[in-house]
């Protein structure tokens, strides 16, 4: 089993990283206070390719693979992890059902303009009444000639407001459960797609989690993801993705907690010497970094079988549910470890706190996590 990082891999992350410390930092501690969507930081990504990175060049992408993405993802949350999920949500469930789901002519119409961050992509699964049960769908859309039209709501839809293309999911046979729900790409700019709210939220301040609503919007019938009745797994499918994409943003909202607090440990003096002399603050240490470095194993392990073709299934949500524990769990104790500093917000690690509990919550709770786990593994049995 080969642990090594390919070049192209390498490549991918330092760059990554370089530009997530050279523009990101301060992004991130802006956009914390002012709720601002990083459009300038979000332009300059796709200019360098990081709005595309496992689409291919024939579509405009970097041709890179999902290691590649999950380690982009990881330095870009490091830094911000509202930057970490805007590039995640655009390219895990908006851009990666067109190109692993959809036709030749949705690729090559859709793709060229998302892998560059002209258009940018959500995914509207979620409703008032249907959150972890995504079954539930209200949302209708009704074939009338040549178009489908479409009404309902959506709710906390990342990158809503900014997106030029979504991935919407609608009943299209209610009488059949999931198997009467379709997935439809919708341009967001047809009549009747309208941003409703924007959620006031604890965290990932930056990232905006948006109610949608469609009134009788009009979808060509030719924008069918798939066929009808195919959408619950076309979720599934994508969200299979999406859980590295969250699971590496954990990562580096966890790494970034280790990172403040080994500093702050050798500075920070008491009776007489730093606390990371004393035994209490070593063990906090020890073990956020195995847990960090555990969690990034498990997300890149996801990556790889995505990228052999491979189920993820099991994998993405083993990475997602516990690099989320372990960012939780890293903020909490870098919070701990700055003690009454750390609960202020001339720190990071109070950011890193509110940031990290969403990770437990988007794309599946790790409750819904551990629900796709066991199925997995007593099917295997
Ligand atoms: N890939 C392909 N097909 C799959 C699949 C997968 N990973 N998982 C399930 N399916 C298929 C099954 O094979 C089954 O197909 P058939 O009926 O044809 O046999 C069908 O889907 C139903 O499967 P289950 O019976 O296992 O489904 P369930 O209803 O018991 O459980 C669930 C499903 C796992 C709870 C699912 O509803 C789920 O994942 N819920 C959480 C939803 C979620 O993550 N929402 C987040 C939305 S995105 C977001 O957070 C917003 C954002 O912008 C960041």
């Amino acid at each position: 089993m080969d642990l090594e990082l390919t070049e192209a891999q390498r490549a991918a992350r330092d760059t990554a990283r370089r530009f997530a410390r050279e523009r990101l930092e301060r992004v991130g501690v802006e956009i914390d206070r002012t709720h601002e969507f990083p459009a300038k930081a979000v332009r300059e990504l796709g200019e360098l390719g990081m709005l595309g990175v496992f689409i291919p060049e024939q579509y405009g992408g970097a041709g890179l693979d999902n290691v590649s993405y999950a380690l982009v993802i990881e330095e870009i949350s490091v830094e911000c992890a509202s930057t970490g999920v805007i590039v995640s949500a655009h390219s895990s469930l908006g851009s990666w059902p067109i190109l692993g789901l959809g036709t030749e002519d949705q690729r090559a119409h859709y793709l060229p303009k998302m892998a560059t961050g002209q258009w940018l992509g959500c995914f509207a699964l979620t409703e008032p009444q249907a959150g972890s049960d995504a079954a539930g769908q209200k949302t209708r859309a009704v074939l009338d000639g040549d178009s489908y039209v479409i009404n309902g709501t959506k709710n906390f839809i990342t990158n809503g407001p900014e997106a030029g293309v979504c991935i919407l999911f609608a009943m299209t046979a209610p009488d059949k459960g999931h198997h009467g729900i379709s997935a439809f790409i919708v341009e967001t700019s047809s009549p009747g797609f309208q941003t409703t709210r924007i959620e006031d939220k604890m965290g990932i301040h930056g990232a905006h989690s948006a109610q949608l609503s469609f009134s009788d919007v009009r979808v060509p019938r030719e924008n069918l993801l798939v066929g009808e009745g195919e959408g619950f797994k076309v979720a599934m499918k994508t969200l299979d993705g999406g859980r590295i994409g969250i699971a590496a943003q954990a990562v580096g909202i966890g790494r970034a907690s280790l990172e403040a607090s080994l500093k702050y440990a050798q500075e920070r003096e008491a009776f007489g010497r730093p606390i990371a002399s004393n035994q209490a603050i070593q063990w906090k240490l020890a073990d956020m970094a195995v847990e960090v470095d555990a969690a990034r194993l498990l997300t890149l392990q996801a990556a790889a079988r995505k990228d052999q073709g491979l189920s993820c299934t099991k994998q993405s949500a083993m990475a997602k549910l516990f690099a989320a524990e372990a960012a939780m769990k890293a903020a909490t104790e870098a919070v701990q470890i700055h003690g009454g500093y750390g609960y202020t917000k001339e720190f990071k690690v109070e950011r890193y706190f509110r940031d990290a509990k969403i990770t437990e919550i988007y794309e599946g709770t790790s409750e819904i996590q551990r629900l796709v786990i066991s199925g997995q593994v007593l099917r295997n049995n």
